[in-house]
């Protein structure tokens, strides 16, 4: 049978961290990683962009590759074009677009299956609605994600959306200073108990907001944990649906697939992967 993957999706680093605890739970999967940095940062590019974006890569890879499931290791795309992802993956809608030409590709033979994806959403829920909150994410995470916009009226909730954060941290991942520098100008300085992590990226960045804010109490959540239970009930859907065996027992695979050659990208996701930081 031909191998199956989890197809993991984000502009840059910040999804490393979702891929990792994917692999350490689901160890015998296999994955392919699309790290975007052609395309980064997802933040401050309109809907329209990011849906296209959004759609090339998920119809280059299952057309390619035999996809099982999706994972938006990402806010942004979640929050911005995850419903008209879910249904153009939709088993009906591949039928239809079979043997035509999709940004020029063509696939003959569709999966018989729906493909589902798994969003990353910041997890604002965990959070005590009483307690002074920091909601930090890229700008149209904040403009789009339904969670953000369902709680805008709470005021222990401040809602930043920061600049440039996500690209400095694919490119100056060792080299924290201006980072921390940016976030004193962008985040106000209050005195908050939690900080929601709304960027995949900023998962890196516990001690540099500690240091920004000058509070090292500061209580951080992130994701990464609802990814994972989300991913468990979707394998097991797809093992319903399909003829799958899911009794593996070789360990699996992770491709990294950089959209623009870059190693010192490449060697830090690896890095991050493998716990060599
Ligand atoms: N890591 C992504 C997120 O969670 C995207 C950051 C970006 O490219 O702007 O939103």
């Amino acid at each position: 049978m031909k191998k199956s993957y989890i197809l993991v999706i984000d502009s840059g680093l910040g999804g490393v961290n979702i891929l990792k605890a994917l692999k350490e739970t689901f160890a015998h999967e296999n994955f392919i990683y699309v790290l975007d940095n052609k395309n980064c940062p997802y933040g401050e590019k309109t809907k329209e962009e990011l849906v296209q974006i959004a759609l090339q890569i998920v119809t280059k890879n299952i057309f390619k590759f035999n996809i099982k499931l999706i994972v938006f290791a990402c806010n942004t795309l979640t929050s911005v074009t995850i419903e008209e992802v879910r249904y153009f993956l939709k088993k009906n809608h591949l039928q239809n677009i079979c043997n035509k030409d999709i940004f020029g590709i063509v696939k003959k033979k569709s999966p018989n299956y729906d493909i589902s994806v798994v969003g990353t959403e910041p997890p604002i829920k965990m959070v005590n609605p009483n307690e002074k909150t920091l909601i930090c994410a890229t700008m149209q995470t904040i403009k789009y994600n339904k969670i953000i916009n369902e709680n805008l009226d709470n005021e222990n909730f401040d809602f930043v959306a920061l600049t440039d954060i996500a690209k400095m941290v694919d490119s100056n991942f060792y080299n924290r200073k201006s980072i921390i520098e940016s976030l004193k100008q962008q985040i106000p300085k209050k005195d908050y108990k939690n900080v929601v992590l709304g960027c995949t990226h900023y998962y890196y960045l516990e001690n540099d907001i500690k240091l920004a804010l000058e509070n090292p109490k500061l209580k951080f959540y992130n994701a990464t944990l609802g990814v994972v239970k989300r991913v468990k009930v979707m394998l097991k859907k797809y093992e319903n649906q399909t003829v799958e065996n899911n009794l593996r027992l070789k360990k699996g695979k992770i491709v990294i697939l950089l959209t623009k050659p870059n190693r010192f990208l490449k060697k830090c996701a690896k890095k991050i992967l493998y716990n060599d930081l």
